[in-house]
């Protein structure tokens, strides 16, 4: 069933559906004007159940505004496919170590650029773990501002702020016996980043204008995309939390130092969104992969994802072409050519500007439109090139 929420309802609706009938929500998301729309499906799995009516006991609690942020996250997390692909002999280790770590209780650090499957690692543990069936939160510390972080965290009292009516409970007692997933930790002001780690250390925090210290018994998953230890260097970070935060180090390397796995990704992308659209599994020629190879995928692993989605979704035809890649992808393979060195001896230019047009009318099997879109030049430029270059 799929319904509108209007934002004055949304705390009732949720109260009503999620709490009392045991529906759950799925495909979640706010539009600009405060509209809740989600997918409500019932009889779901007890586990599944529990873990998000914890979720969203935080997400009840919180007004419109600070809604929207947790509901992206939240209808993010619901909806990808959660499989790690990756034959890389880092990832493997990574993922050996994973399954350990996941027993315990320790605490975990995951590092890697943006976009190369930091929330994926952290699910993954989360799901090997014995808080499997308990609350799990993400919080993502660049999305909300330093005050507001502190009170959602930590909660308040009745009367510790002007609008501080009633007394408010903070994520860490919402994820009590849970996990938590600090997102992009790197952004926790110096002065949460002293309370963090009082709680880490003592499993007490004090919430805001409160005089007594509460417990709560946390697991924490904390993940960055920048150098930690130079933060620590250049004192935006403390070294303390740090060494707290880093008992066990993960490290997911980008996208173009793991060469291998590209060709698997674009597999995995390409069957999950042709099953997505009810469309033919698209296939891409060796000339795509050995550009898709080259390509420095500044986004990793996202931007892979989203480019299997573009091509499929834009279905030029079964079989993709470089003509049928987004510039960018061009632009990066040209510019290696600006390491083509010239032989000591000189070459003869109308015979490569032949060779080069060859190559081109063969990979696009003689249709001179995506061959000049190839070449980077106008069809009539190809024509007449292609007949001088006959001459020769
Ligand atoms: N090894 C992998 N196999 C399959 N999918 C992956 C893998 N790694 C990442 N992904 C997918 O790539 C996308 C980005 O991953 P994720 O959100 O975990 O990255 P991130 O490191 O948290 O990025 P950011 O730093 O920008 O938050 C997601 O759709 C995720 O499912
Ligand atoms: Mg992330």
């Amino acid at each position: 069933m799929r319904i509108k929420v209007p934002a004055s309802r949304q705390l009732q609706f949720i109260q009503d559906y999620v709490w009392h009938k045991k529906h759950y929500l799925c495909n979640t998301g706010v539009y600009r004007d405060g509209l809740l729309i989600c997918l409500l499906l019932s009889k779901v799995r007890q586990a599944l159940q529990l873990q998000l009516q914890q979720s969203l006991i935080w997400f009840a609690n919180l007004n419109k505004n600070q809604a929207l942020i947790n509901l992206s996250a939240f209808s993010k997390t619901m909806s990808l496919s959660k499989t790690i692909i990756g034959k890389d002999p880092s990832l493997k280790a990574l993922l050996r170590n994973l399954q350990r770590v996941a027993a315990t209780e320790a605490t975990v650090l995951i590092t890697g650029e943006t976009g190369t499957g930091k929330e994926l690692i952290a699910q993954a543990i989360l799901k090997n773990s014995p808080r499997s069936q308990q609350a799990f939160i993400t919080l993502n510390c660049a999305a909300l501002p330093e005050s507001l972080i502190e009170s959602e965290l930590f909660g308040y009292s009745k009367g510790a702020f002007t609008g501080a009516n009633v007394a408010k409970k903070g994520i860490l007692a919402a994820v009590d016996g849970g996990t938590l997933f600090f997102d992009e930790i790197n952004s926790l002001s110096l002065a949460i980043q002293v309370k963090l780690l009082r709680f880490i250390e003592t499993g007490e925090y004090l919430p805001v204008g409160a005089v007594k210290t509460l417990k709560a018994n946390v697991r924490i998953i904390a993940a960055t995309n920048t150098d930690l230890e130079k933060q620590v260097s250049a004192g935006q970070f403390r070294q303390d939390l740090y060494f707290r935060l880093s008992v066990v180090p993960l490290v997911l390397n980008p996208l173009r130092e793991r060469k291998e796995d590209v060709q698997l990704l674009l597999e995995h992308f390409f069957s999950y969104f042709a099953q997505k659209y009810t469309v033919r599994t698209p296939v891409i020629s060796t000339e795509v992969l050995d550009v898709l190879h080259q390509y420095s995928w500044p986004g990793n692993i996202r931007e892979l994802r989203n480019l299997c989605e573009n091509l499929t979704v834009r279905r030029i035809r079964r079989a993709i072409e470089v003509a049928d890649l987004p510039r960018e992808y061009l632009k990066q393979e040209q510019e290696s050519l600006r390491f083509i060195k010239l032989p000591k001896t000189g070459l003869d230019w109308p015979k490569l500007e032949a060779c080069v047009i060859e190559q081109a009318l063969k990979k696009t099997n003689g249709k001179c439109q995506e061959a000049s879109l190839l070449l980077g030049m106008s069809r009539d430029a190809l024509y007449y090139r292609t007949k001088r270059a006959a001459v020769l």
